[in-house]
């Protein structure tokens, strides 16, 4: 976990906030380690002195939104950061090594809307680009042609929604390919033939959510599938049942619960991927 510690930080502070627990927590402590991790050129690496990445700078700035410790960057050099990896077809590199994928295009935008500073980039270009990635069966992938993936999914209708694009998505389409996610015993796959996977209750559900198609999934038997996969001893929440627990499995089981309306949980955006209360503060006090 050395390399992703910074998306490790996101997954456990954020499920700590969903359960009403972040006080468990020094955010002096994490603030600090939080800002260790980040590069001259204004990116984040998953650890200390790592090389920066688009995917560990959205994660340093969420976890900061968790604790309401934005104001700590110097915003307009994350900006600069994350405006840099654009191409000219819209799409975004993940780090100046250039791998292209619909996953940085989200996480790009995503970024720039918790800093308010999407006027960084061709906002026209991005939304281009992913919708260049919309498969015959409504679904998206990681590059045009590519197959269609329920977390890639999630990526371009995250995307697409924090733009108000959501008009390029076929609504009924995607809803019918996302619903059949959904296997007998309650848990959703992230494509055809694959086994259920708890991460997938939040790919797929928060997706369903942005398209207004939820209803269309057994809600009753996704609860069950992912209470099933907890460690009822030692805590936490595996892909599958009686599989070992780790943080991102946890977290996405929690979050998938808390958009199920699971009681006595927060409730979490499903584009932003941050309790609403959070995604509020940042929204409605500007
Ligand atoms: C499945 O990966 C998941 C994805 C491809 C989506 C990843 C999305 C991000 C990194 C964006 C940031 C996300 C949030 C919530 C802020 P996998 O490699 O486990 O796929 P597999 O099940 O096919 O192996
Ligand atoms: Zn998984």
């Amino acid at each position: 976990m050395e390399h992703l510690r910074l998306n490790g930080a996101y997954w456990g502070l954020t499920t700590l906030d969903v359960l009403g627990k972040l006080n468990a927590v020094d955010p002096d402590e994490v603030v600090s380690w939080v800002m260790e991790c980040q590069h001259e050129s204004g990116g984040f690496g998953g650890n200390v002195g790592h090389d920066p990445h688009m995917l560990y700078t959205l994660s340093a700035i969420q976890v900061l939104a968790l604790f309401d410790k934005i104001d700590v960057l110097d915003v307009e050099k994350v900006a600069n950061y994350i405006a840099s990896l654009q191409n000219e077809d819209g799409s975004f590199s993940g780090d100046m090594w250039g791998e292209i994928d619909t996953r940085f295009s989200y996480v790009a935008i995503c970024s720039l809307a918790l800093l308010h500073r999407l006027d960084k980039i061709n906002v026209e270009r991005a939304v281009k680009y992913i919708v260049s990635c919309k498969n015959l069966d409504g679904g998206f992938g990681c590059t045009p042609g590519a197959e269609s993936h329920a977390g890639q999914i999630f990526c371009c209708v995250g995307a697409l929604a924090i733009t108000g694009s959501l008009h390029h998505v076929d609504k009924d389409l995607l809803g019918w390919w996302l619903c059949e996610r959904q296997v007998k015993s309650g848990g959703l796959n992230g494509r055809p033939e694959k086994l259920p996977d708890v991460c997938y209750s939040w790919w797929v559900l928060s997706s369903l959510i942005m398209i207004d198609r939820v209803h269309w999934i057994d809600k009753k038997k996704l609860v069950n599938f992912i209470l099933d996969c907890q460690d009822k001893e030692n805590g936490g929440i595996s892909d599958r049942p009686d599989d070992a627990v780790d943080v991102f499995h946890t977290y996405f089981g929690v979050a998938g619960l808390s958009l199920l309306e699971y009681p006595g949980l927060k409730a979490v955006d499903p584009a932003y991927a941050l309790p609403v209360d959070v995604v509020n503060r940042i929204f409605l006090a500007k």
